[in-house]
């Protein structure tokens, strides 16, 4: 672990202009700097930085943060990498915490682990471009699949001699332990035999996220030999089901594109790039896993997956990316003409015609499932049954209820089938799931109850119509932007406004996780005697809070600042009108949050088992009725009675 102390070092020294010229180049324009955003492709800058208050912020996509976050969302690196590239790039000594003897030689072993896998990497290059039996059979095989020198070097494409320890000699005689070589899965040893793992073959290094070589595909040359590929086994720093090929070099395009296409083999990646498609990764022939979504999740929210062109095995092989959609991504599918991987089709139609075809057809899942099945199911009702579970099954797996009833009506409307049916299908599928995952946790099912009063369902509609949920997120969020920009105002001599306001929010249950937390910190620092402001949740905040921190910081002056500037209207300082805006949202918060009660309530009268149940209930429908109406009229708002 990093000790604190270095830590707090980085965060002392960065400074966040110089941290993000290394990456962009930004123009000053007024207090800021602006540049295009590499977050997101733009022809015209949205992405400015603000060297005062050390944050960074994306008017087109959204992303913001400080000089931190920037390196960990730029580079994909997780918090404590981000902050030893900068102590790096500030040539700040990295304390490590002590540790234990354990936690030290784990450490030793993985670095070595790295550097004896880079060596082997430089190795089986030099052997691929120097030696004789590298060129004339591993470099002319790279040739003869189309490969340039230049994509040849960008993915540190090798050669192993077809020898039993040529490459092992050459590492002992650089004094690399047989041990590391082994436990690298370079050496294999077998009944008092020792011997290279990868003979004869051309090398396709894996890299990690960060570049660094930690294991290696190598594909035979030969006719029959088997296994056509033979990769790495599992090590202290390989582990297949949370890698994938390609992700080192198409990270930054994936995020550009805010796309990542999803490719079988490491040919498929090679190949792609050499179109000139850079956002790709091959899964490596299995089937994807939780860990490998996530790494695609750290950059994007859409996969398009590539399938090659045979037809039996694709409807087993769309059941599989079921998964990312689990995961809340979008997910589009292209699949190939017969015979074809996106290897061969790559270089057989060239770069603008192979792009073309993919922009041509590129379709979304769900659609696609749907066009597939309603073939079959044209004129077999069997066969219609059998699509509708299929389908409706994929759309259960979406989390999204908006994103899943949006489907079933497209759904509807290509299999000509009957909205309701869908709907009832997926309510079975998602009953069902959730029963699975309820079993254990002994909860209770509830009995079909009786239908409702017919002005009890009008009234829930009404006010679900409001979705108090959504609103009284909005509120919450507004409380905690008033309570870090202005908590230090007095309202009255001695009285300040975070005096005021986290009494009134006291009474309120914060319905967003995250604004309850930002409000219990600030609550534990008042506690201490400080009053912490925007900066003191930058510095020390989880990095949720931080972005959350920087969008509220950023938010309304910035737009107010821009029109005085632009039409030089004069837009009233929210400083001046502050009292009025903290006692409206506080008034708002509790006007949600009763309208979340009358609809808690609401449902509780629809599970009433009698009468008397049910007319207590009504009671109290009343009862909060009278307060709804109330704080509207003050609010001015228009309410249903
Ligand atoms: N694969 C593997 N081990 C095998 C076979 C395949 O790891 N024994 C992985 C490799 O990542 C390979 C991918 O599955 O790239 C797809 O396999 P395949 O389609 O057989 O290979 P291609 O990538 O098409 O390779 P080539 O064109 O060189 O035959
Ligand atoms: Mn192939």
């Amino acid at each position: 672990m990093i000790s604190q102390a270095t830590i707090d070092a980085v965060k002392d020294r960065v400074d966040i202009e110089d941290v993000i010229s290394d990456f962009v180049s930004l123009k000053r324009k007024g207090q800021n700097l602006w540049a295009c955003c590499p977050f997101h492709g733009e022809k015209t800058p949205s992405f400015s930085v603000s060297p005062a208050k050390g944050i960074f912020k994306c008017f087109g996509c959204g992303k913001a943060g400080d000089a931190i976050t920037f390196v960990e969302e730029h580079d994909g690196l997780h918090y404590l990498e981000a902050i030893r590239y900068l102590a790096n790039k500030y040539g700040i000594e990295v304390e490590e915490e002590a540790k234990t003897d354990e936690q030290i030689q784990h450490q030793n072993e993985r670095d070595s682990l790295f550097i004896v896998l880079n060596y082997a990497k430089d190795y089986f290059q030099e052997t691929l471009l120097k030696h004789d039996e590298g060129r004339s059979i591993g470099l002319s095989y790279f040739k003869e699949r189309g490969f340039n020198e230049k994509i040849i070097d960008e993915f540190d494409l090798g050669y192993s001699l077809d020898q039993w320890d040529a490459f092992t000699k050459s590492a002992l005689a650089k004094a690399y332990s047989e041990d590391m070589l082994e436990k690298a899965g370079l050496l294999v040893k077998k009944e008092n035999k020792k011997y290279d793992r990868f003979r004869g073959r051309v090398i396709f290094p894996i890299h990690n996220i960060s570049g660094k070589v930690i294991a290696f595909g190598a594909r035979t040359l030969k006719k029959d030999a088997k296994p056509k590929y033979l990769n790495s086994p599992e090590t202290e720093v390989y582990h297949k089901s949370k890698i994938l090929y390609g992700i080192y070099q198409a990270k930054q395009a994936i995020r550009q594109m805010d796309n990542c296409y999803l490719v079988e083999g490491y040919t498929d990646v090679i190949s792609l790039h050499q179109s000139d498609i850079a956002n790709v990764v091959a899964s490596s022939g299995t089937s994807l896993t939780d860990d490998q979504i996530k790494l695609i999740h750290r950059f994007t929210e859409n996969i398009t997956v590539l399938f090659d062109g045979d037809t039996a095995g694709l409807k087993a092989a769309l059941r599989g990316v079921d998964m990312i959609l689990e995961a809340g991504m979008n997910v589009r599918v292209i699949v190939f003409p017969e015979g074809e991987d996106p290897d061969s089709y790559s270089r057989k139609l060239g770069t603008s015609e192979f792009k073309k075809y993919l922009a041509e057809n590129t379709k979304d899942l769900i659609a696609f499932k749907a066009a597939l099945f309603a073939k079959d199911a044209a004129n077999d009702p069997l066969k219609k049954a059998e699509s509708i579970k299929e389908i409706v099954g994929s759309i259960g797996k979406i989390p999204d209820p908006i994103k899943r009833s949006v489907y079933v009506k497209e759904t509807s409307r290509q299999l000509d089938i009957d909205e309701g049916t869908l709907f009832s299908e997926l309510n079975k599928i998602l009953i069902g799931d959730r029963k699975k995952k309820d079993k254990g946790k002994g909860k209770p099912e509830h009995p079909d109850l009786p239908d409702l009063p017919a002005e009890v369902v009008e009234a829930e509609k009404k006010v679900s119509a409001i979705n108090p949920k959504d609103s009284q997120a909005a509120q919450e969020r507004e409380s905690v932007r008033i309570l870090i920009n202005y908590g230090f105002n007095e309202i009255e001599e001695e009285y300040r406004l975070h005096d005021y306001l986290l009494e009134q929010l006291e009474e309120i249950d914060f319905i967003t996780p995250i604004y309850k937390e930002i409000v219990d910190e600030f609550k534990k620092e008042l506690a201490e005697g400080r009053v912490p402001d925007s900066h003191y949740f930058i510095q020390n905040g989880s990095s949720e809070m931080k972005s959350v921190v920087v969008d509220l910081i950023s938010e309304r002056y910035d737009v107010s600042n821009n029109w005085n500037d632009k039409y030089e209207i004069f837009v009233p300082k929210e400083n001046d009108i502050l009292e009025n805006v903290v006692f409206t949202n506080v008034l708002r918060l509790k006007f949600r949050v009763i309208q979340q009660l009358i609809l808690d309530n609401l449902s509780k009268m629809k599970e009433a088992k009698d009468f008397d149940a049910e007319e207590h209930h009504f009671k109290i429908h009343a009862e909060l009725k009278k307060s709804e109406m109330e704080i509207a009229k003050v609010l001015g708002i228009v309410v249903t009675r």
